[in-house]
């Protein structure tokens, strides 16, 4: 369909701390998406948005927004406050966007979907990762079989800040890596373990590790942190035919796939005949599609409220990636227990 064909999307944003304004500079340059109304608690954010967007109303009082003409609401709220706040949006019947994580608790997560079903109205949640070029890339790579079975993957999302004040370093980092694994292993995890600690904020650990198991036998490690000198944001997959890295902070070669890995002999009588073979070989870097990530979920976020489809990143998913923090979290209060969870 040509897009001046769409039927127009009147969308509102709440919130425009640090992450609202990227999905309001990607609402406002939208086809078929008319942002209509901007929201927040502060004046001074209010009057900044406004002076970039002047055609844009914007309100300190979150009821005006929900009793205006907007149809499809997204929250870059903090995080405590998006249950509240998307269980209003859809009993004033809009369609909600929730920046990650979905709730603060499975509970709340469920009784959302649940609302959003009641009011039929879309219930997403902006797990950017999964609208990541180079994350559908590996997805892809993977569903076809040409990284063999997977074996492990390693997932590094490290640098300095922004310390959070209200959450720890799982529940705000670690969201996007649980929701790229659970999307591009087509799997959930079973099994769950965390360690960390909180060297700069008393009692909000700014440092973890966090383990994961699935059903198939593969294993993933994730490791979070605003303590470290550099930033790092890469994700290593190891396959029994292949190895694959996503490094997002690389501008143009996101992802290399090295043709390597170890054979084991089919067969071995005696240690001496036991050697292994080891594989070298080329290293490739596909050509990935430079879109913003943000773009491509704000697009679908509005295709969803036009045509009342199911987002990719739906409530459930939300929920999915939400009982793996908590699992996370009850593990990292007991210094490192190995939780199990059932689907
Ligand atoms: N997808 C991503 O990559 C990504 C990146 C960063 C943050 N986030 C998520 O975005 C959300 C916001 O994070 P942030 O870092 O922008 O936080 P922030 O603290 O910088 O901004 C939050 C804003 O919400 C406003 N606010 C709070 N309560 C409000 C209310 N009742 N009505 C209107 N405005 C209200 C605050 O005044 C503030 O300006 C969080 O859920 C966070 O996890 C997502």
């Amino acid at each position: 369909m040509n897009s001046k064909d769409l039927r127009t999307v009147r969308v509102g944003v709440v919130g425009c701390g640090y992450w609202g304004p990227k999905l309001i500079r990607n609402f406002q340059s939208l086809p078929g998406c008319e942002l209509h109304m901007v929201s927040d608690l502060r004046p001074d954010r209010l009057e900044h948005i406004a002076g970039l967007y002047p055609g844009v109303q914007v309100t300190t009082d979150y009821a005006e927004l929900l009793a205006s003409p907007v149809e499809a609401v997204a929250l870059a709220t903090p995080v405590r406050s998006h249950y509240e706040m998307a269980c209003q949006a859809l009993r004033a019947g809009k369609h909600v966007l929730i920046e990650k994580p979905l709730t603060t608790s499975a509970r709340d997560a469920e009784a959302l979907i649940a609302l959003a079903e009641q009011q039929q109205r879309v219930l997403m949640v902006g797990h950017t990762f999964e609208y990541v070029p180079a994350v559908n890339y590996m997805r892809d790579f993977i569903a076809r079989g040409d990284l063999g079975r997977v074996f492990y993957v390693n997932s590094t999302r490290v640098n300095l800040g922004i310390f959070q004040k209200d959450i720890n370093v799982i529940w705000d980092l670690a969201p996007h890596d649980i929701s790229m694994l659970i999307y591009v292993l087509q799997d959930r995890p079973t099994q769950v373990s965390a360690r960390g600690a909180a060297y700069v904020q008393p009692h909000i650990e700014d440092v973890a590790w966090v383990t994961l198991g699935f059903p198939s036998g593969a294993m993933a490690d994730i490791r979070v942190s605003w303590l470290d000198p550099c930033k790092i944001r890469r994700t290593t997959v190891v396959g029994s035919k292949k190895m694959l890295v996503y490094d997002d902070v690389e501008a143009t070669e996101k992802i290399r796939v090295y043709d390597k890995g170890v054979d084991a002999p089919p067969y071995s009588d005696t240690l001496e005949q036991f050697h292994l073979s080891y594989r070298y070989g080329d290293i490739t870097t596909p050509a990935i599609s430079g879109q913003e990530p943000l773009e491509i979920e704000c697009r679908h976020f509005c295709d969803c409220a036009r045509n009342g489809q199911t987002p990719r990143s739906d409530g459930r998913v939300g929920w999915q990636v939400v009982r793996v923090l908590e699992e996370a979290q009850t593990s990292l209060q007991s210094g490192g227990q190995v939780r199990t969870l059932s689907w």
